[in-house]
């Protein structure tokens, strides 16, 4: 299974502000590689905090087919099954959550979305990896992880990511609290992922960068 991971960031690293309200970084031209890169995609994850402040599905324009719409989250806590995520008809949505998720919380998204409890992390079996078995056991052959630097940790961490697709925007964020294009608890030294560059494409302000892990993850 190829798994490949998209999301725009400014010219300091950063995919939002500290007040992690939903703010579109790149241009119209950003817009549609979003688009080209969906197409291609079987499944699409996202984390709860970003499912918190988009609150819609992830979709792929002028077609019928909708890739999978996952989100990982603990607990699903501050997530509303009123939101048009939840709502999209045809749509087939998964919630991977862990196994202390009140039951009363799961019972309201079991109409609209499949529930996988994660066994609990563990060295070898953290959630991207468990996420990774599962999409792979249902024939998922092009998962796209769409952020956020939570999600983009989990995958990192675990050399799952195949290619990293990065919209260098023209703007600067800053702050120690805004989330970056990879978050979590990050790498010491003799573990940092080395990347290569793969393609890159010029638009006006915006570099279009594809990179691959340097080594074979
Ligand atoms: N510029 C872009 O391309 C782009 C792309 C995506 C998102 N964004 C923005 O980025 C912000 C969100 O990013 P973020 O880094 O804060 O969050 P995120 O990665 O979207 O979500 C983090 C959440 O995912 C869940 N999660 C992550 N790893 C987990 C694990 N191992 N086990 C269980 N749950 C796990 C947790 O959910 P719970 O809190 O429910 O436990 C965690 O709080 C939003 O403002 C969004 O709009 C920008």
């Amino acid at each position: 299974m190829r798994i490949f991971s998209n999301l725009a960031i400014s010219l300091d690293g950063k995919i939002a502000t500290r007040s992690k309200k939903l703010v579109l970084l790149g241009t119209q031209e950003d817009h549609k590689e979003m688009q080209r890169l969906r197409k291609q995609a079987d499944s699409i994850l996202i984390g709860a905090s970003t499912l918190r402040s988009f609150k819609k599905p992830n979709l792929v324009f002028g077609t019928k087919k909708q890739p999978i719409n996952a989100i990982l989250s603990s607990q699903l806590e501050g997530i509303s099954p009123r939101w048009p995520f939840f709502q999209e008809p045809n749509l087939k949505r998964v919630l991977f959550v862990h196994p202390k998720t009140p039951v009363n919380r799961l019972k309201r998204f079991e109409k609209s979305s499949e529930l996988i409890i994660l066994r609990p992390p563990a060295p070898k079996r953290s959630a991207a990896i468990q996420i990774a078995q599962w999409f792979d056991s249902q024939g998922t052959k092009n998962l796209l992880i769409e952020g956020g630097g939570g999600v983009m940790w989990d995958f990192t961490q675990a050399r799952l990511i195949q290619e990293y697709h990065v919209t260098l925007t023209p703007q600067l964020i800053g702050g120690a609290l805004a989330p970056s294009l990879v978050d979590g608890a990050g790498f010491l030294p003799k573990h940092i992922l080395k990347l290569k560059l793969k393609q890159y494409r010029v638009t006006q302000d915006e570099i279009f960068l594809i990179y691959v892990p340097a080594q074979n993850p």
